[in-house]
């Protein structure tokens, strides 16, 4: 019963679990820029608290959601979700799917400088952080520079 409730695969009698993947490319792309949105915010939030000296272990939280965000953000990037494949505008770059490994390096690079943004947040080494914190921001636009329609 429990798997027929999950949905357990292997199970003749279980319900089907409706996949990601069922979300429409206009969905995903609207769900894409939500985030990188929020992730302004976010690095917003940051770069105010080390301008403001306040203390840097208040901001584990914002470096901890940005680093997860980072550690999605390829799959948020599915085939079919390009400019010109939906009625929607994105700024995504063609290259974001012909050099898909670039992509994914950028993402993990990105990744990397967030937890460790993390990590110097929770030690609570405030130059520390303001230097990490640059190193993020960097990670942001090197991506851009290569993955992203300039407005
Ligand atoms: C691995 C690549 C990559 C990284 C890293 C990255 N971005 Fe982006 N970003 C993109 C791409 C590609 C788009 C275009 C998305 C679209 O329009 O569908 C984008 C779009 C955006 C947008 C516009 C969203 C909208 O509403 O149209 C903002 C704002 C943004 N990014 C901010 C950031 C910030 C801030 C960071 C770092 C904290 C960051 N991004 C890191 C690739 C990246």
């Amino acid at each position: 019963m429990v798997a027929a409730i999950l949905g357990v695969a292997g199970t003749s009698d279980a319900a089907p679990v409706t996949p990601v993947s069922t979300l429409s490319p206009e969905q995903i792309i609207a769900a894409r820029q939500a985030s990188f949105d929020m992730s302004v915010m976010a690095m917003a939030e940051m770069k105010m608290a080390v301008k403001d000296g306040l203390d840097v272990k208040k901001q584990f939280y914002p470096a901890k959601t940005v680093a997860r965000w980072a550690r999605v953000l390829p799959t948020m990037f599915p085939a079919g979700t390009g400019q010109g494949a939906t009625s929607v505008e994105t700024h995504a770059l063609a290259d974001v799917w012909t050099d898909r490994a670039g992509f994914e390096k950028a993402a993990r690079d990105y990744e990397a400088a967030a937890n460790k943004l993390g990590e110097l947040a929770q030690s609570g080494d405030s130059a520390a952080f303001a230097a990490q914190l640059a190193e993020v921001s960097k990670a942001c636009d090197s991506c851009h520079d290569r993955f992203k329609l300039k407005y």
